[in-house]
């Protein structure tokens, strides 16, 4: 790791110096204070305050819920306790789409309430104008395309994307986002040769998710990569923790010592 290349702060164009310089950068989904604290300092390079929220904290059964008033908190909690990464919001589903109006609408007041310093997209050409318009207002974009979450009903679920004849399509999406200044782009579910492909043809940062080892990021849900979630994980997840584990036994030691009358001792009660 070059020292030169870790600065005080990331910004975007820290992430494009990246790129140029073949260094990778890492991103972790967070979506409260504390977590967000821990992984600014162990040097994570990006906390995306995903809508991936609607599901890890407030239990939705998708992201498509998740309104901007309720992203907001999430925001300003990551974005108050992260002292050196960049701290990008994403714009729920409903919030962008309609118009460049509405997503210029939203992006602003997502930026000014929260402190944080970029949004994220789903999408490709369609939502250049939304791109754009952002852009040009100074909020900065990161795009995201191949599974997009917000779209899994018309994707038909969970699913790669980009395969066979889709990838010329998804290469074409890549470069209208670019285009249209967005700053990174998210590649989930991508079939690792054509994340590649389009990692080398376009200037900006890629960022992978179940994408191969050829982006320039890499970015996995926190939940997912401390191992608290309860299903499966994914082909493309890999558990770096099990905290699921080790609250659970964390709960049970503390009801037993509650039963048991271990907990408080002496030394936890205070005197008269
Ligand atoms: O909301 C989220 O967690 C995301 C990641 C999957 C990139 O968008």
């Amino acid at each position: 790791m070059t020292d030169e290349l870790t600065p005080k702060k990331v910004r975007t164009s820290t992430l494009r110096d990246f790129k140029v310089a073949g260094q990778k950068f890492s991103c972790l989904t967070s979506y409260d204070h504390l977590t967000a604290g821990i992984f600014d300092e162990a040097g994570i390079e990006v906390l995306l305050v995903g809508d991936s929220a609607a599901d890890n904290a407030l239990g939705y059964s998708s992201t498509l819920p998740i309104t901007v008033d309720e992203m907001i908190p999430f925001a300003r909690a990551v974005a108050s306790a992260a002292k050196r990464a960049l701290v990008v919001v994403d714009m729920p589903f409903g919030s962008y789409e309609v118009s460049a109006d509405s997503a210029l609408e939203n992006g602003i007041r997502i930026l000014k309430e929260s402190s944080a310093h970029a949004v994220k997209i789903e999408g490709g050409s369609r939502v250049a104008a939304q791109i754009a318009a952002l852009t040009a207002a100074g909020v900065p974009v990161m795009a995201h395309l191949g599974f997009t979450p917000q779209s899994v009903n018309q994707l038909g679920g969970f699913k790669v994307q980009g395969r066979g004849e889709a990838a010329e399509a998804l290469l074409a999406d890549a470069l209208a986002v670019e285009a249209a200044g967005a700053f990174a782009l998210v590649l989930e579910l991508v079939p690792a040769p054509i994340a590649a492909e389009i990692t080398a043809k376009l200037s900006i940062p890629t960022i992978g998710i179940g994408a191969g080892n050829s982006t320039d990021g890499q970015i996995l849900v926190w939940t997912d990569f401390a191992g608290l979630t309860s299903q499966k994980p994914r082909k493309f997840v890999r558990r770096y923790a099990n905290l699921r584990e080790v609250l659970s036994s964390a709960a049970k030691a503390y009801r037993s010592d509650v039963q048991s009358s271990q907990f408080p001792s002496p030394d936890e009660s205070f005197s008269e």
